[in-house]
């Protein structure tokens, strides 16, 4: 896994696997090219690669309408009850997710693949890996696992990582699977170097009945004072 993640394998998915795919999101709107800060071949070696996949144990447990991480809803400090729900592969988001529930007295969800990642999935050097084929085809929605109840929440946090200058396929998934009308929604990832844009457009667009409040892309190991400065930006 180590090695699949080295500078050397993004310098080649850059020169020989992005100049032959046109990324393309959720919405299935085939796009002619990465924003210049989504190149694969700008962004830094990841600096977590282990797979949960390769670490069950560091995995909650999941269950298909029954979200084991789930607890219940308490409000924040204004009163709204808030939502810190992520997908995480090799565990960067997962941290700033907790980090972030865990200052807002907020909730936290783990949303988890159907069939989990495994680090050759996860291999985007490779055309012919999971991720890089759900990744080529805009109508790919890779099963979840479980999905949180969003009755009681006024608030959403959703967090990712960056796949291509995107959000996985399976986050699709998610918003399709939940029903985010009248939430206020937030949008967090992390990436290597990607921007959190590309990411956002397409969410957003996929929850026209929601309240769009922000995105955010934080570097894997983002600091308590980061995430605590960009949660106080959204003033929950
Ligand atoms: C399949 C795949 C594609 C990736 N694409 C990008 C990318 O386009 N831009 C980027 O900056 N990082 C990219 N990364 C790096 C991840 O965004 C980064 O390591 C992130 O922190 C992983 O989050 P996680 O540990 O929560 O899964 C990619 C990683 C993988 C596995």
């Amino acid at each position: 896994m180590q090695g699949m993640l080295t500078r050397r394998q993004f310098v080649f998915v850059s020169a020989a696997a992005l100049s032959a795919l046109a990324l393309s999101g959720c919405s299935g709107n085939a796009e002619q090219s990465p924003a210049p800060n989504e190149s694969l071949g700008s962004k830094p070696e990841p600096t977590s690669t282990a797979s949960a996949a390769d670490n069950p144990s560091s995995a909650p447990e999941a269950s298909v309408g029954a979200p084991s991480a789930q607890t219940a809803p308490q409000a924040n400090s204004s009163g709204g009850k808030i939502l810190v729900a992520c997908f995480s592969a090799t565990g960067n988001t997962r941290a700033v997710a907790q980090t972030a529930a865990a200052q807002l007295k907020a909730d936290y969800f783990e949303v988890e693949a159907a069939v989990p990642y495994s680090s050759k999935d996860l291999d985007y050097g490779d055309s012919s890996t999971r991720a890089t084929v759900e990744h080529n085809d805009p109508s790919a929605r890779p099963a979840i696992a479980n999905a949180p109840d969003l009755s009681a929440y006024d608030v959403v946090l959703i967090g990712h990582p960056i796949w291509w200058g995107k959000a996985p396929r399976l986050i699709c998934t998610l918003i399709e699977s939940v029903d985010f009308a009248g939430k206020k929604v937030a949008e967090f990832c992390t990436s290597g170097s990607s921007g959190v844009e590309g990411a956002a457009a397409e969410l957003e667009g996929m929850l026209p009945g929601a309240d769009w409040i922000g995105a955010k892309r934080f570097a894997a190991g983002a600091s308590d004072s980061d995430i605590a400065n960009w949660l106080d930006s959204l003033a929950l």
